[in-house]
């Protein structure tokens, strides 16, 4: 299966889908089709859009279905409703989420319920979370150390790219990098690493599939890491998404949810304290805490209008910001721009580029998400987005 690298977490792929439809005027003018309560109750079912194949959050296959598919599952049972699937392909999220847009079905499977996508933008809206998604640690159980603080220097797993790669670097983690969690794995086998940062539910249900595998996954996250889930549903309908977080509630009391979670091997993520990474193990079957959103970021956009005053203190060209600019280009760019900027491939050589700081940090926030540039507002900060500008913007010319 190739999936992109974004897609070692289809959220990820959301994540790039919908800062993209956001751009899209088209989309944004767009009328949705309406669907409320009524309609559903007159038609007896509800719609669910979900990814066709990957498990364990959806599979059309349905053996098993998938966590999202069965919640969603419970969700319509106790709205009176039979569930009908809606199979779309994650990766073709642009036509996804036009499904979802263009009333083929009624609500999303697993989208972070975040300040960016809640902007008035979006005609989408997230229902209350069912479950934390994000990234866990998965250790090796034989390991020296169940902390990942203890493998700084020795070096933790990670999918390039990811939220966990980002962050770990600027911590000063040693980090190995591979393309796919599929990749991750193979480390572990092949005693590459003791200790990765990969996509929770996927870490999950592999330990979960596998018992022989020797791995574990930790209960406690950084809170960056974690993203409280919900679904996707059409910000108009109101009472459709009213409906559905009556339902999570009540599937939450009642234990559904749980049950449902240990079927997959869904971990229970908690915050772990500050600082610190103890090593409780994750119980599929706990109930989640509430965590808090935990997204680290955004700044509003750039201003349009631009003196130099403005330039100068949007854009401090000093060694200082240069400095952690080249360290995050490092990090995040040189993979597919070259050392320095330098770029003889198909990928544009940075230097040459003939827009100013703002176009650039727009072009960078936004990605060109189609074309294999990803949108960077979703890992990196505004901040961070403007020291890799000003760094690039210090290179010397071709
Ligand atoms: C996975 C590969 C990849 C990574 C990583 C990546 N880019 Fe790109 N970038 C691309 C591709 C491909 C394009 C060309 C898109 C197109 O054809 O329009 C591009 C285009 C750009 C452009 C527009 C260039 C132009 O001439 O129009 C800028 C600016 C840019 N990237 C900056 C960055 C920065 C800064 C980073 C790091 C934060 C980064 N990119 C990371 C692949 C990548």
């Amino acid at each position: 299966m190739t999936r992109l690298w974004t897609t070692s977490s289809a959220f990820f792929a959301y994540v790039f889908v919908l800062t993209a439809l956001a751009l899209s005027s088209g989309y944004a003018s767009a009328q949705s089709t309406i669907m409320p309560m009524q309609v559903l109750k007159d038609r007896g079912n509800i719609r669910l859009c979900a990814d066709a194949e990957f498990l364990p959050h959806s599979d059309s296959k349905m053996n098993p279905p998938g966590f999202d598919v069965e919640v969603a599952q419970a969700v319509a049972k106790h709205m009176g409703l039979d569930a009908t699937m809606h199979w779309v392909v994650t990766m073709k999220g642009f036509r996804a989420l036009r499904n979802l847009y263009d009333g083929e079905c009624d609500f999303f499977m697993g989208l972070p319920r975040d300040e960016s996508f809640l902007d008035e933008a979006f005609k989408l809206d997230v229902t209350s979370p069912y479950y934390n998604g994000g990234f866990a640690t998965l250790v090796r159980k034989d390991a020296k150390s169940q902390t990942l603080t203890d493998y700084k220097a020795s070096g933790v797993g990670v999918i390039m790219a990811t939220v966990p790669d980002v962050r770990l670097f600027e911590r000063g983690y040693q980090r190995k990098l591979y393309r796919s969690f599929e990749e991750v794995m193979a480390a572990f086998h092949n005693k590459e690493i003791d200790v990765a940062v990969v996509p929770a539910l996927e870490a999950g249900w592999a330990v979960y599939k596998d018992e022989q595998s020797g791995l574990r996954v930790l209960a406690d996250t950084d809170k960056a890491f974690i993203y409280p889930m919900g679904f996707g549903v059409r910000k108009k309908e109101k009472d459709v998404k009213a409906a559905i977080d009556a339902a999570i509630e009540a599937l939450q009391k009642d234990g559904t949810i749980e049950k449902i979670r240990a079927k997959y091997g869904v971990p229970a993520l908690a915050v772990a304290a500050a600082g610190a990474q103890p090593a409780a193990e994750a119980k599929p079957a706990d109930a989640a805490p509430a965590a808090e959103p935990a997204k680290p970021k955004d700044e509003s956009a750039a201003p349009a209008a631009h003196s130099a005053e403005a330039l100068a203190a949007d854009f401090p060209n000093d060694e200082k910001t240069i400095d952690k600019g080249r360290r995050l280009y490092k990090q995040a760019c040189y993979k597919c721009h070259g050392e320095n900027g330098v770029s003889g491939g198909t990928i544009p050589d940075l230097r040459r580029y003939k827009g100013d700081h703002y176009e650039m940090f727009a072009t960078i926030q936004s990605g060109r998400v189609e074309k294999g540039m990803p949108a960077w507002n979703d890992y990196l900060t505004a901040d961070e987005i403007k020291k890799i500008i000003v760094y690039v913007k210090s290179l010397p010319p071709e």
